[in-house]
C-alpha cells in the first residue's frame, strides 16, 4: 500500500491524536515501526530543530525510506531496531506507534519496551486498527496477514496493563461513496474498485497514556 496513500487518509486521526496531546517544539520522541516515516516527518514538523525524533523501524529498508522522507530535517535519526529490543540513547516525552501492534507477536510486550523509554511524566501513544469492524457494502472487512488485525479494540486494556493512566481514547474511521481517497485506498489494499458502494474503513483506536514509572507488566 502506498504510504502516502494512508497518510492522506488517516491523517485526520493522526492530527487529532497530536493536537490534544498539546506536542510543541523541543519535544523528544520516537515513532517505533515508522515505515516510510509518515509519522516521524509530521512530528519533526512540530518539535522544530530543539527537538528530536527517532524513527525506529526493523526493516532496514524502512530506515532508508524514512531517512529519505527526512532528509529535511536533521532533528530525525533513522534506527533500525526491533520494537521488542527498544533502546534509545536518552528518555523521550512522547513514544508512539501507528498500525505497528497488528503486526508484532506481542503487542503487551512492545507497548512496555516503548514506556521504558519515555521520562516519568511523558506520553505513550498508539493508533491501532479495529480491521473487522470495516465495511464495504456492509460486510466486514479482514486482514488476514496481520497478527493482530483488531488489536485496536485492545488497545485501551493494553495500555493501562503497562501502568500508564489513560488520559485519552476514541476512535475514528474514514468513510466515503464513489470516488476519493476512500476508494483508491481501499482499491490499494484489496484490488477491489468499490465503485459506489458505501465503505467505512476500519476504524482507528488512539490511546493516550501518561507514564508515572517503569512499566507494571515489565516482560
Ligand atoms: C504498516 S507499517 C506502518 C508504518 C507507519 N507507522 C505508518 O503508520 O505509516 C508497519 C511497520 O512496522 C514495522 N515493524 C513490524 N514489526 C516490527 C517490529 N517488531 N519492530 C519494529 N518495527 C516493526 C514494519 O517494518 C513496517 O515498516
Amino acid at each position: 500500500m502506498p504510504n502516502a496513500l494512508r497518510d492522506d487518509v488517516y491523517r485526520r486521526p493522526l492530527a487529532t491524536a497530536l493536537e490534544r496531546l498539546g506536542i510543541g517544539p523541543g519535544w523528544r520522541c520516537v515513532d517505533v515501526g515508522a515505515g516510510a516515516g509518515d509519522v516521524s516527518v509530521a512530528l519533526a514538523e512540530i518539535v522544530g530543530h530543539d527537538g528530536r525524533v527517532y524513527a525506529v523501524d526493523s526493516d532496514p529498508r524502512a530506515r532508508d525510506e524514512a531517512a529519505s522522507a527526512a532528509s529535511a530535517f536533521a532533528q530525525v535519526l533513522a534506527i533500525t531496531q526491533a520494537a521488542e529490543d527498544l533502546l534509545l540513547p536518552e528518555q523521550v516525552d512522547l513514544a508512539f506507534c501507528r498500525f505497528l501492534l497488528m503486526h508484532v507477536i506481542d503487542p503487551e510486550l512492545v507497548l512496555n519496551r516503548m514506556c521504558r523509554v519515555v521520562r516519568p511524566g511523558g506520553y505513550l501513544v498508539a493508533q491501532e486498527p479495529i480491521t473487522s469492524a470495516g465495511r464495504v457494502n456492509g460486510a466486514h472487512m479482514s486482514m488476514p496477514h496481520a497478527r493482530h488485525p483488531d488489536v485496536g479494540a485492545m488497545l485501551p486494556s493494553l495500555v493501562r496493563a503497562t501502568g500508564a493512566a489513560i488520559v485519552d481514547a476514541w476512535a475514528e474511521a474514514p468513510a466515503g461513496a464513489g470516488p476519493g481517497v476512500v476508494a483508491n485506498y481501499l482499491a490499494s489494499l484489496t484490488g477491489v474498485e468499490p465503485g459506489n458502494d458505501s465503505v467505512v474503513l476500519p476504524p482507528l483506536v488512539t490511546v493516550v497514556g501518561r507514564v508515572s514509572g517503569p512499566a507494571h507488566g515489565d516482560k
